[in-house]
């Protein structure tokens, strides 16, 4: 679980080198007050970062979000931490559970599909970009 500042810049490093939506560290502070953030480890190395956001006024449901760095992508490590957010976010209420891929992440899509993600609930395009966030969502 995220905690301290080290952990925070982490969870930071990891999701922009993979979102284009840059987040500063207050940014992520400000997150984890409503949120369950996590970062991964293989030995030493940094690999990945979760989310888990509980139910909102947004969406009734809890979202899930998995990000593992490209290096240590295909052995298995995002199935892994899927299954642990998905444990996480099972208390939460709702029938359902989503997650969101920005669409040019062809390995994010495949992924999220294969794992039941395959009911697009919203599509959602930030002022200025071109690419847009698909929120996608499965049963639990
Ligand atoms: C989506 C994402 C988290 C997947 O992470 P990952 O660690 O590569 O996931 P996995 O290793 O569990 O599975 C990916 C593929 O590797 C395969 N794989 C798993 N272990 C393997 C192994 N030991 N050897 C070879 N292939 C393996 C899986 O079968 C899967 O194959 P497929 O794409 O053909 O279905 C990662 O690509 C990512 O961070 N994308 C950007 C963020 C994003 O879009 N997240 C999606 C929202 S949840």
């Amino acid at each position: 679980m995220v905690v301290t500042d080290t952990d925070i810049e982490d969870w930071r490093q990891v999701h922009n080198a993979i979102i284009p939506d840059e987040l500063g560290f207050d940014d992520v502070r400000e997150r984890l007050q409503r949120n369950h953030l996590d970062v991964a480890y293989l030995g030493e190395a940094l690999v990945a970062c979760t989310t888990v956001r509980p139910p909102s006024p947004d969406l009734a449901e809890p979202i899930v979000i998995v990000r593992v760095l490209p290096d240590y992508r295909r052995q298995g490590i995002g199935a892994t931490l899927l299954e642990r957010a998905l444990g996480q976010a099972a208390e939460s209420g709702g029938e359902g559970v989503a997650t969101i891929v920005w669409e040019p992440n062809v390995d994010g899509l495949r992924f999220a599909t294969a794992h039941g993600f395959t009911d697009e609930i919203d599509r959602y395009v930030p002022d200025g970009e071109t690419s847009a966030y698909l929120t996608l969502r499965r049963t639990k």
